[in-house]
């Protein structure tokens, strides 16, 4: 018996996915008969209800990536290849407070509560009203609204939380907003932005390289899809070709060259020693290739 409030995924017999939240009492009408929620809930996780008209409905418990796809939606959301990978490299689990902008519809927000969860904080920054509204609608009827603190304000006017772990921007024009960055995150502190356009990625690395960041990486992620069919296994015909670009990088408090140049006192003083140790001239050979063949060996045909 699933209790009521939960959310359950629905997949009708021609394989269309559904989600509903169980009320007691409830009904859902679909192309194949109404469906009663107490029966789905009566069916259990990797059960079956039938509709009025007999046909089956498999219930099946969402994960979050079922959620996200979930999300009602007025904005372009994340897609999960994206966020799976965000997840690794921002360094989201357990106790992670992190700061995000713009929560949008909040699929990223969504994914990122789920990960922090009860003992971590998502801060999540939405210039407009409405979408600040879908997104609360959207984390609550999952659950996961009270590990959310949302802020109804352009961040143009900077981050009103301090200390974060990692932080994340989702907005058309980051590089406008790096400079708030320090005061939003710990030294050493993972950033991560999604872009759709290159000119967009050059215009927040020509930011991003003016400091104080470290470790800039662009990328892209690319899923290319299979038909499960054992004896003609192949790709899907079509694909999605282009989602968006990810950039990452460390905000650094005081970044430090690797190599010091050498400075006229070095060059001078031989007891300075060089920054390279010379080779070791004791060291013997490496082996060379001889006659005998690659590794020496007598011919075997001999
Ligand atoms: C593409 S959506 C974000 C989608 C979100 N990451 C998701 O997965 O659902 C971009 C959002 O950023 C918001 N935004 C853009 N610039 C902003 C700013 N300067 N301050 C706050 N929000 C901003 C927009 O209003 C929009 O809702």
């Amino acid at each position: 018996m699933i209790p009521s409030g939960q959310i359950v995924v629905l997949i009708s017999p021609q394989g269309k996915r559904y989600m509903h939240k169980l009320t007691p009492g409830g009904e859902v009408h679909t192309q194949e008969g109404k469906l009663s929620l107490d029966d789905v809930a009566e069916a259990g996780y990797g059960g079956c209800a039938r509709t009025h008209l007999g046909k089956p409905y498999l219930v099946l418990k969402p994960t979050v990536y079922d959620l996200i796809k979930g999300v009602k939606r007025q904005t372009q959301i994340m897609y999960p290849k994206e966020i799976g990978y965000v997840l690794l490299k921002l360094g989201i689990g357990p106790g992670s407070t992190v700061i995000e902008s713009g929560t949008g519809s909040a699929g990223l927000t969504l994914a990122l509560a789920w990960f922090v969860g009860d003992t971590g904080k998502v801060y999540t920054y939405e210039r407009r009203e409405d979408f600040f509204k879908l997104a609360m609608k959207n984390l609550d009827r999952v659950g996961l609204l009270h590990r959310v603190e949302q802020v109804n304000q352009d961040i143009e006017q900077g981050f009103k939380h301090t200390g974060a772990d990692a932080l994340f921007l989702d907005v058309r024009e980051p590089w406008l907003y790096l400079e708030h960055i320090p005061r939003a995150v710990t030294p050493g502190a993972m950033c991560g932005f999604l872009l759709p356009t290159t000119n967009q990625v050059s215009e927040l690395l020509r930011g991003l390289d003016a400091g104080p960041f470290a470790e800039i990486e662009v990328l892209e992620i690319l899923v290319r899809r299979y038909k499960p069919v054992a004896d003609r296994l192949r790709p899907d015909d079509r694909m999605v070709a282009h989602t968006g670009f990810l950039i990452f990088a460390r905000y650094m408090e005081k970044p430090e060259p690797l190599l010091l140049p050498e400075t006229d006192a070095e060059a001078e003083d031989p007891a300075a020693g060089p920054l390279m140790p010379e080779p070791d001239e004791s060291e013997e050979e490496p082996p060379q290739l001889g006659d005998e063949g690659s590794c020496g060996c007598e011919d075997p045909a001999e």
